[in-house]
């Protein structure tokens, strides 16, 4: 495991910083700046301890050149220079001569920007393939590297991994929040322990349910991954959404846990364009599940009543759309009133619940999408290992 940013000897050196500032932008604007703000801890840091500081990010994914001009960090850049009150510069590329002697210009308090590291990734994938001679060029920018990408930090790529090989490395404030808080979680959560997931599909979850049903007492269910458990249990869920190749899997998982496993009792469904209820004995075939009904709401507020610990992960019905954002808003607004410690994990349901009105309501939100599953079931972080 790396070194924490404040016990290597940083002062006044030339610093690479890894963040995450992968954030969805709509006309040239941040929809949401969580990940930038959080990251400003380390930066301010390390501006205190006078490093220039070469900041290095992905946003998308780069497979043409078309994808360059829709994933290029500027707007990211100009959010930064309005948080931070220092030089904040930028380069259009992300090696080369113009990067070259923007680095060599940097002052100490200053900071650069360099365009999307994945713009390496077009047209061969030097980033994401964490290709050995970029990697030994980024580096030989800096003199230390700082990792503070927690979103990322799954990926080993050129950015995340690679440079390590070649500069006395460590990561930042905000990787460090993340690790306090998912093993806080995850090994001394105060029980009762419940998990609320939901979410389109269960494929890529199934390990991380797993994981989590040995520490949780409950797993309370929605969405699509609601449907296949339900679907895996002989329930007819019409023309819902299930995840066929995770059945097996699943019903593997109900004979081992099901008394912790909750699924919905009712729904909202949608059928031929009309909006309606239905118990789970009676849906229709024609019938499409897009949210949890009023019975299940209530089943569900029965069982976080007793909680001490609750964690999110995903939501547990079609939120964007008004008419089934019922269940996902209802469940919110019951966990925002609650005493226990509420835990918030994976881009959906962060996004719920900045959207519905919730964004400082919880105890914490964490950056990470895949990353967090990831250090759910391995309890470690590629980039972030030797
Ligand atoms: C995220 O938003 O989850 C991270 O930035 C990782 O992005 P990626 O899945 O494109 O690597």
């Amino acid at each position: 495991m790396m070194e924490f940013i404040e016990n290597i000897d940083i002062k006044s050196k030339r610093v690479l910083l890894r963040v995450d500032f992968n954030v969805t932008i709509k006309d040239s604007k941040i929809v949401d700046d969580t990940k930038i703000a959080m990251s400003l801890k380390t930066i301010n840091y390390l501006l205190d301890n006078n490093c220039s500081i070469i900041i290095l990010s992905h946003l998308g994914k780069v497979k043409s050149e078309e994808d360059k001009l829709k994933n290029t960090l500027y707007p990211v850049y100009i959010r930064l220079k309005e948080l931070l009150n220092t030089n904040v510069y930028f380069s259009k590329k992300t090696r080369g001569e113009e990067l070259e002697n923007l680095v060599r210009n940097l002052k100490e308090k200053e900071i650069l920007m360099v365009e999307n590291t994945r713009y390496e990734d077009y047209p061969n994938k030097l980033e994401s393939s964490c290709d050995n001679e970029l990697s030994k060029y980024w580096a030989s920018l800096a003199d230390v590297y700082i990792n503070d990408a927690f979103g990322t930090s799954h990926r080993k790529h050129a950015s995340t991994y690679g440079v390590k090989k070649y500069l006395t490395s460590g990561y930042g404030y905000l990787i460090n929040e993340e690790k306090t808080k998912l093993d806080e979680l995850l090994y001394h959560s105060e029980k009762p322990f419940i998990v609320i997931m939901g979410g389109a599909k269960v494929d890529d979850k199934t390990l991380m349910i797993k994981e989590l049903l040995t520490k949780c007492d409950k797993l309370i269910l929605g969405g699509g991954i609601a449907n296949t458990f339900l679907y895996a249990n002989g329930n007819n869920v019409g023309k819902s959404l299930i995840s066929v190749d995770a059945i097996q899997e699943v019903k593997d998982i109900i004979k081992e846990n099901n008394e912790k496993i909750v699924t919905p009792i009712d729904f909202v469904v949608l059928n031929n364009d009309k909006v309606l209820t239905r118990n789970i004995n009676d849906i229709n075939e024609d019938d499409i599940i897009y949210d949890i009904g009023n019975e299940s709401i209530l089943n569900y507020e029965n069982i976080i009543k007793e909680a001490k610990t609750i964690f999110i992960n995903g939501t547990v019905g079609l939120y964007e759309d008004e008419r089934f954002k019922k269940g996902t808003n209802e469940i919110l607004n019951y966990l925002s009133k609650s005493e226990a410690k509420v835990f918030v994990g994976g881009g959906d349901a962060v996004s719920s619940v900045n959207k519905l009105g919730y964004k400082d309501a919880f105890y914490y939100k964490s950056t990470g999408g895949g990353a967090t599953l990831e250090y759910i079931i391995k309890g470690k972080l590629e980039a972030l290992e030797d």
